[in-house]
């Protein structure tokens, strides 16, 4: 439980100095404030003593567009200890709710997802290709609201607002990073248990360790787990799996090594509206995954096995799951295709770009039909937006004066 006066939390964030812009910053937490979220201000004062969180909020307040994912008081109140007692991991977990980027008309329909690059990027805990930062991942389901997906607690947007160039999703759970595949499996994704016991027998695989320069043979299971930086799975779920075992158990294998290879893109994170958007990969055996989508959702094909993704974009520290509903049995393989494959995947990870836009669609397309940004969902009235905008000219007292209203009703009270 998060409780800091409101006046000593405004105090902390118009006291600062040169590195942050201090009048931006009283703006914000005032605004912030205004919207209720106290605890997400004392939250900002605390990790303002990290350099992580000290570079965090100049981002924030540097006047450049945002995503935010806003966790309200009744979130923080219920937020695991583990995660708010620990001034660094508070920091990271901070982080992975600052989106870059003007996300304005990229509301998707799920199975359509839309995903943003955070600003987490703790090289302990974010191990993706080219040291590319984690990305998070939202969705309006069935219920007409947007949530986030990929977490332990079902995280919905309950209202949106904006505050100069930072639209503000006020989410009612503070955001879970995405966990190792130990992790999630047990947690999240119990549908790829099937799937968990194959790649612990199949043949080990080679794993560079870059802190190390070394080359280690480890099990399918410990390299996806810990092992590489920057993967794409198509993981059959269980029934999947257990329709196929009779056949799985008459493979080699080499034969079954094949198989889990054409399930397997080495060295890059696809997202699904990166697959969405073209039309064929190559595996880590060598061969070409094609993709197509239309209103039923995206189909996966390799050799004469087709499968619709069923759970796209399961986020790992170090790669990307998409859940599939049947499992492609391809033991063709073409080595000298893969090592191409794997070069390519490797130069482009090099070319690290600051990404402020929607992953795979462009800022202004909208997809499935919703328009605009993700509907405020409050408790399914289905009414419009009920977005509060302010503008962040003003600061401390300043902004008490120029915006004085009815809905700075409880900030006012401070002055
Ligand atoms: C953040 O910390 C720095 C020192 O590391 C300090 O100068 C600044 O005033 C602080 N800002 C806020 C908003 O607390
Ligand atoms: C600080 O922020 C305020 C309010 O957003 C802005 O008017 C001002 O230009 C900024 N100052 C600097 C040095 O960036
Ligand atoms: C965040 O701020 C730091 C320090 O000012 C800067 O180096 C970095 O480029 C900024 N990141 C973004 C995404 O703006
Ligand atoms: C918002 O961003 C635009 C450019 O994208 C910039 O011109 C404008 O000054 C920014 N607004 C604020 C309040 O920082
Ligand atoms: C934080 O809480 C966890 C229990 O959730 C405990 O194991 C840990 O020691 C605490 N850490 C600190 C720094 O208090
Ligand atoms: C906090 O504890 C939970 C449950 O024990 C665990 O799943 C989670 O990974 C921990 N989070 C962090 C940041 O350590
Ligand atoms: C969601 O919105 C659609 C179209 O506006 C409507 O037909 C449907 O009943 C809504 N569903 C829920 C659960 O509110
Ligand atoms: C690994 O090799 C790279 C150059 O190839 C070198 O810069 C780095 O220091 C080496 N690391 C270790 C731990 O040997
Ligand atoms: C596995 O089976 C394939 C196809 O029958 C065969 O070509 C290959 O030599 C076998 N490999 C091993 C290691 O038995
Ligand atoms: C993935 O690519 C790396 C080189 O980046 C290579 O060492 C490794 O063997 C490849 N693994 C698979 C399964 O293709
Ligand atoms: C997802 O996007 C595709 C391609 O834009 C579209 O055909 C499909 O209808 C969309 N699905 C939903 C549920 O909005
Ligand atoms: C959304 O925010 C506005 C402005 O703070 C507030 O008036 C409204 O009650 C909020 N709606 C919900 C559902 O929280």
């Amino acid at each position: 439980m998060m409780k800091t006066s409101t006046v000593l939390s405004l105090l902390a964030f118009a006291s600062n100095a040169h590195a942050q812009n201090a009048t931006a910053l009283a703006g914000l937490a005032a605004a912030f404030e205004s919207m209720g979220l106290t605890s997400l201000v004392s939250v900002a004062s605390t990790i303002n003593g990290t350099s992580t969180g000290n570079t965090l909020l100049s981002n924030l307040t540097s006047g450049a567009p945002y995503v935010v994912f806003a966790p309200n008081n009744d979130a923080w109140s219920k937020a695991p200890t583990n995660v708010t007692n620990n001034t660094s991991i508070l920091a990271d977990v901070f982080s992975y709710h600052l989106v870059p980027g003007n996300f304005s008309g990229d509301a998707t329909v799920y199975p359509n997802v839309t995903l943003g690059r955070t600003l987490y990027n703790d090289p302990a805990t974010v191990r993706l290709e080219g040291g590319k930062s984690q990305v998070v991942a939202w969705s309006i389901r069935a219920d007409n609201k947007t949530h986030v997906l990929n977490q332990r607690n079902d995280s919905t947007v309950v209202n949106v607002t904006t505050f100069g160039n930072l639209t503000i999703f006020i989410v009612d759970h503070v955001l879970n990073v995405p966990e190792s595949l130990d992790a999630t499996i047990p947690a999240d994704n119990a549908s790829l248990t099937g799937f968990e016991t194959l790649l612990h027998s199949t043949v080990a695989t080679d794993v560079f360790n870059s802190s190390t320069n070394q080359t280690n043979n480890v099990s399918w299971y410990d390299a996806i787990n810990t092992g590489f930086h920057g993967f794409t799975l198509f993981a059959p779920n269980n029934s999947a799996v257990s329709n196929v075992n009779s056949s799985l158990s008459t493979l080699n294998s080499t034969e079954l090594t094949d198989v889990v290879e054409n399930l397997f893109i080495n060295g890059t994170t696809l997202y699904s509206p990166l697959l969405a958007g073209s039309s064929n990969y190559t595996s880590a055996a060598g061969e070409s995954l094609s993709f197509s989508i239309n209103a039923t959702g995206t189909y996966i094909t390799s050799g004469n096995f087709s499968a619709r993704i069923i759970q796209p974009d399961v986020l790992l520290p170090n790669g990307v799951i998409h859940i599939i509903d049947t499992f492609l049995i391809n033991t063709a393989n073409d080595s000298s295709a893969a090592s191409s494959a794997i070069s390519s995947a490797a130069s482009a990870a090099t070319q690290t770009s600051s990404q402020t836009a929607a992953i795979g669609f462009s800022a202004t397309q909208s997809l499935g039909g919703a328009s605009g940004v993700p509907s405020p969902s409050g408790s399914g009235s289905g009414s419009s937006s009920a977005a509060l905008s302010l503008t962040d000219a003003a600061a401390g007292k300043e902004l008490a004066v120029a915006v004085a209203g009815a809905v700075l009703g409880a900030l006012m009270t401070v002055f």
